[in-house]
């Protein structure tokens, strides 16, 4: 019977899966484990399931040299030093596939929320602000007979594409093997979503230069990682009317403060880091953990091993 720390509480059936055949210590906080919290019960572990707030790497594996194996529940392992698992031999598992849809949902809920400007209408009716009809309030964009560029042709990039589809969007998309220039892909699209990994070489993928070659009626929306936007580019792309508007599910940091300057900028919507969250996608996320974690404590490979 192995240790394994669990870095939040986890209300799935998985775990039972897991408590059966392993001693489970599970961190008793909503919020993450603090840094030196975190390596101390790492220090008693020898298997850690983590979420994208744990960051884990070669010192802090150095320091619990106990951890054989790391499960994220995620499918981005931006928060694991990959390379640094690797050199050591530990095992890094992820989830992907079973939080495609609904990560592809939230993305093009976030698209048509900035573009038909739902949640600005919904404070105008709070607020008591609600004017009688008129043929020219709150118009927005549209999507049928548009262009939908995507960026990064992975699994959630592609369901982004078959809802734009189903919209009646005409499809662009750009990827490291595939599709077109990313300065093409901004130039003639109508709306951009983003779906890339955050690596070296995606940070900041978006920055000033990037927004100036949208077109000012186009909605830019990011699901993928907060650090594939420089923020403050964003917010002048937004303040500076070069882009439409902007809808959110990840920000750097997260969670954002409410004082955080990109929130002054009009035309976005911020959601906080939402894409996963359904009832089924957490619970099979957590199958998929635990699954990696049984495979690697027996000895055995991870069915999804990412290092
Ligand atoms: C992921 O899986 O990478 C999401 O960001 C969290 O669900």
């Amino acid at each position: 019977m192995a240790r394994v720390f669990i870095t939040r509480e986890l209300p799935f059936p998985a775990l039972d899966r897991l408590k059966a055949e392993h001693d489970v210590d599970e961190w008793e906080e909503k919020t993450p484990p603090p840094a030196d919290a975190f390596l101390a019960r790492a220090q008693q572990a020898d298997a850690l399931l983590t979420t994208v707030t744990d960051k884990v790497d070669g010192a802090f594996l150095d320091a619990a040299p106990s951890v054989k194996a790391v499960a994220n529940l995620a499918v981005g392992t931006d928060n694991i030093d990959l390379d640094a698992a690797s050199e050591r031999g530990i095992p890094v598992g992820n989830t992907p596939g079973v939080l495609t849809d609904s990560t592809a949902d939230i993305a093009f809920a976030l698209l048509l929320a900035v573009a038909r400007r739902l949640s600005e209408g919904e404070r105008e009716v709070r607020e008591g602000r609600w004017a009688p009809w008129h043929p020219s309030h709150m118009l927005g964009g549209d999507l049928a007979d548009t262009t939908l560029g995507i960026i990064g042709w992975g699994r959630i990039g592609q369901a982004m594409a078959r809802r734009g589809e189903g919209f009646g969007m005409r499809i662009l998309h750009s990827s490291r093997s595939s599709g077109i220039p990313l300065d093409e892909l901004l130039e003639q699209s109508d709306h951009v979503s983003l779906h890339t990994p955050l690596t070296p070489e995606t940070r900041h993928l978006m920055g000033a230069p990037q927004f100036a070659r949208m077109k000012k009626t186009a909605y830019f929306i990011n699901t993928s990682r907060g650090g594939t936007v420089d923020q403050e580019a964003l917010r002048a792309a937004l303040v500076d009317g070069q882009i439409a508007g902007a809808g959110l599910d990840v920000t750097e940091p997260e969670p954002l403060t409410a004082d955080d300057p990109l929130l002054s900028a009009p035309n976005l919507l911020v959601v906080p880091h939402v894409g996963s969250a359904t009832v089924r996608t957490r619970s099979r996320m957590a199958d998929l953990a635990v699954d990696n974690l049984l495979a690697a404590l027996a000895g055995d490979e991870m069915p999804n091993r990412v290092a």
